[in-house]
């Protein structure tokens, strides 16, 4: 930490700044340019937070240089993390296709959906049984039954099973049937859901809040690391711009930084991002050309009796394109999108 002192502060000023810092427990190395005289702090960040120096007469500006997030960072852990899911790596070195409906509505829809994944190299299968919806009144998921077509269609094609939860209380229950947790854009700062997940012993996929910063996102994945859970997939999804062409805008730019900040895994959400099935095969490109780890897709063997999301569901002509894009066999040439 620095801290910048005004032009204007006196000698008393700086010396109340080094005293303070020095009860702390701190050191304070003191720095004079020609206007400006700067102090660099050393010690233990948390020591420092209470004392309100940005407050202080004569202080300027408080400079972090260290990451406010200690155990997912970098900074603390050099080495980019692989996560494991049920056997399925997601880190670096691996391209991992997360696919399947958005909704679990029936045992044959969601295990169609989940055969379609697997065909086109998903090794991963995603699908919801509590919904986050906006309208009351649209489908909420089917619950605990969708929960147990999971692990049905877990059974019968062995893909580990990826699914969210919504609520804290939930969180047991879902942990038993799940072999993922995960956290929905619109609960992405519900700290207390938050930290229930990072003590349920279950790997955990942060989606990114729609309207949240890079450092709120991983400050809410420092929260479930905080419960000894560093079993944890960012996912980047879309914010909320002034954009509407498409549902959110697929900040693509994020996974890159992410992953120079932090050791977690990046996998993008096309689908959700874009909003819309055209665009989710080009997104998936720029997402794998940036080095996201992996790619989350919505796949519906009927969108058009979709309860939730089909627009932007990928259907059965498109689940071999989506194979060979996730193999790199699929560059694309240039032509204008039909
Ligand atoms: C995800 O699957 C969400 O539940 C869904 O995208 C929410 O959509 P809505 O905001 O239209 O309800
Ligand atoms: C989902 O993947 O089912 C979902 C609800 O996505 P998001 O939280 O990104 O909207």
């Amino acid at each position: 930490m620095v801290i910048v002192m005004s032009p204007q502060a006196t000698a008393s000023d700086l010396a109340t700044i080094v005293a303070l810092v020095e009860t702390a427990g701190g050191e304070a190395f003191v720095s004079r340019g020609m206007s400006r005289t700067v102090v660099g702090l050393v010690g233990d960040l948390d020591q420092f937070g209470t004392l309100n120096l940005g407050a202080m007469r004569g202080v300027a500006q408080v400079v972090r240089i260290s990451v406010p997030y200690k155990l997912i960072s970098r900074q603390s852990h050099p080495d980019r993390s692989i996560v494991r899911v049920g056997g399925v790596s997601i880190g670096p070195g691996t391209t991992t296709l997360i696919a399947g409906p958005c909704a679990v509505e029936t045992p044959q829809q969601t295990l169609r959906a989940a055969q379609m994944a697997r065909a086109a190299g998903a090794t991963l299968l995603r699908g919801g049984a509590f919904k986050p919806r906006t309208s009351p009144y649209a489908f909420q998921g089917l619950g605990e039954a969708g929960l147990k077509i999971l692990a049905d269609v877990r059974g019968e094609t062995g893909l580990p099973v990826v699914t969210e939860v919504v609520d804290a209380h939930d969180v047991e229950l879902v942990a038993s049937y799940a072999d993922m947790l995960q956290i929905g854009t619109r609960n992405a700062q519900n700290f207390a859901l938050l930290q229930a997940v990072g003590d349920a012993g279950k790997p955990v996929m942060l989606k990114r809040g729609m309207s949240g910063t890079i450092e709120e996102w991983l400050m809410a994945a420092e929260y479930v690391a905080q419960r000894g859970n560093l079993d944890i997939v960012l996912c980047e999804r879309g914010i909320r711009t002034f954009e509407t062409a498409t549902r959110n805008t697929l900040d693509i730019a994020a996974v890159p930084i992410v992953q120079r900040l932090s050791h977690l895994p990046v996998i993008v959400d096309p689908s959700h991002s874009g909003g819309r099935r055209d665009l989710v095969l080009p997104l998936t490109r720029a997402a794998l050309a940036v080095g996201a780890d992996g790619v989350i897709i919505d796949v519906h063997p009927d969108p058009t009796t979709a309860l939730c999301d089909g627009p932007q569901a990928l259907v059965h002509e498109d689940m071999e394109e989506l194979g060979a894009v996730m193999r790199g066999k699929s560059l694309w040439q240039g032509q204008v999108l039909d």
